[in-house]
């Protein structure tokens, strides 16, 4: 079988829209992903989506960026603020993982630091499940363990949200409370409809998971992009630091360009299920392997022009792109969480209710991070971790000065 490389903008897009390319990306990490819905095709895979995004309404962005994230972040950076120092991966992993079991629908059970490192370490674990394809570690290893964490957190968290919700929508077919008593979550929703769906109780356990690290796992590699660039910008132009502060659609600008740069997954993958033709004249035959390079794409020179792989907040973005390339992906599996996480930018001279704002959990951390002083700790330069193909930071160490 073939294995075809695309990486034109237009040909990417194209093909991401392709309804005889199945999902090939994660057939390594089929233990935690087989049968989510970034893996489900066809029907199954529409019935499941029309669902889900039931979750992400208007209301749902709006209580998150207005009461979610900005208690967490409170939360989250005092003790980093009070030390003088924080590493952005480490502190990205603490914020996102509350937020993302949040909008997964998993319950804290203790709120003790001991239980949240627990849930880092879950989320470190699940993310291998999703690069494995591109991972440089023993993946038979990799594979234990990422059963074994799996175990621990059907145990420990799934197992006590899923009864708490069954018994609130018990409560509420019996018309004992409203609707809106229910908690605003995915898992919420799998639950009220396990029997229109065909999902047992594994699949209902494993898309909680997929969710939890699908809002986290990104957000936490974004972050480490946008600060990196941010705070170099800051360096050379000393006189925008606050303009960044006060100008939230100045910064979402600057977020956007680093999701355009550094897309999660440098590549989707597909198999073809049918002969296929490309833009590009390439063709697939049935069984063949689609690589779409989301990271050359979004740096297509005859699109985004000779800078391309510049960062460039202030670049045109040219007719027929968006400010964040395909880094969402489109088509059947474009990303249900793009609004949380990138919010959306006001077009040209349109002015927006603050209120129905939506700022993005990246460009919102971002800018608090700001506000808190955040420098780059010149001691101590981030690095990229080795152990991954793709472009990921390992570390990113950061200072907070009162007058930074
Ligand atoms: C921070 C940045 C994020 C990036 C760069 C990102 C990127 C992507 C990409 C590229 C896909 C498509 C995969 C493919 O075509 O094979 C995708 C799918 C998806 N994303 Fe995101 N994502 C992000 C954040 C989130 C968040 C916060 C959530 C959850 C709330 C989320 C939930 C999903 C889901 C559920 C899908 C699967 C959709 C489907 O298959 O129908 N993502 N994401």
């Amino acid at each position: 079988m073939a294995t075809i490389e695309l990486s034109d903008y237009k040909v990417c897009e194209k093909a991401l829209l392709e309804p005889d390319l199945e999902q090939a990306l994660y057939d390594e990490g089929a233990i935690l992903m087989k049968k989510v819905l970034v893996t489900l095709h066809g029907q199954e895979h529409r019935d499941r989506r029309v669902l889900e995004m039931r979750v992400f309404r208007r209301n749902f962005f709006r209580h998150y960026e207005h009461e979610v994230i900005p208690k967490v972040f409170d939360e989250v950076v005092q003790p980093f603020v009070d030390a003088g120092r924080a590493d952005v991966v480490d502190f990205g992993y603490r914020v996102m993982v509350y937020l993302a079991v949040a909008f997964a629908g998993i319950d804290l059970q203790t709120r003790t630091r001991e239980e949240f490192d627990e849930l880092v370490g879950m989320l470190r674990t699940f993310g291998t499940a999703a690069t494995l394809g591109q991972s440089k570690l023993d993946r038979e290893a990799e594979k234990k363990k990422i059963a074994a964490t799996l175990k621990r957190f059907d145990e420990q968290f799934f197992t006590p949200s899923a009864e708490r919700r069954h018994a609130l929508i018990e409560r509420f077919d019996a018309g004992e409370i409203d609707e809106d008593e229910l908690p605003m979550d995915v898992l919420t929703v799998l639950l009220r409809n396990e029997d229109k769906l065909d999902i047992d109780r594994d699949m209902v356990m494993r898309e909680t998971a997929f969710y939890f690290l699908a809002g986290a796992h990104t957000s936490v590699h974004s972050l480490g992009h946008v600060m990196h660039h941010v705070l170099s910008w800051c360096e050379a132009h000393p006189e925008d630091r606050q303009r960044l502060i006060d100008d939230t659609a100045m910064i979402q600008r600057f977020v956007h360009e680093s999701f355009r740069l550094h897309p999660s997954s440098p590549v989707s993958k597909r198999k073809a299920l049918a002969d296929v033709e490309f833009l590009s004249g390439d063709t697939a035959s049935v069984g063949d392997t689609v690589v779409i390079n989301l990271h050359e794409a979004n740096r297509d020179t005859s699109l985004f022009g000779d800078d391309a792989a510049e960062f460039n907040p202030y670049r045109e973005i040219p007719k027929g792109a968006t400010e964040t390339g395909i880094t969402f992906g489109i088509g059947i599996h474009s990303c249900l969480g793009k609004n949380l996480a990138a919010g959306t930018l006001p077009r040209a001279g349109e002015v927006i209710d603050p209120e129905r704002r939506q700022v993005g959990m990246v460009a919102w951390v971002a800018q608090a991070l700001l506000r808190c002083g955040a420098v780059k700790d010149p001691d101590n330069p981030g690095h990229i971790d080795p152990t991954i193909a793709r472009e990921t930071w390992a570390e990113y160490p950061i200072l907070f000065t009162k007058n930074g």
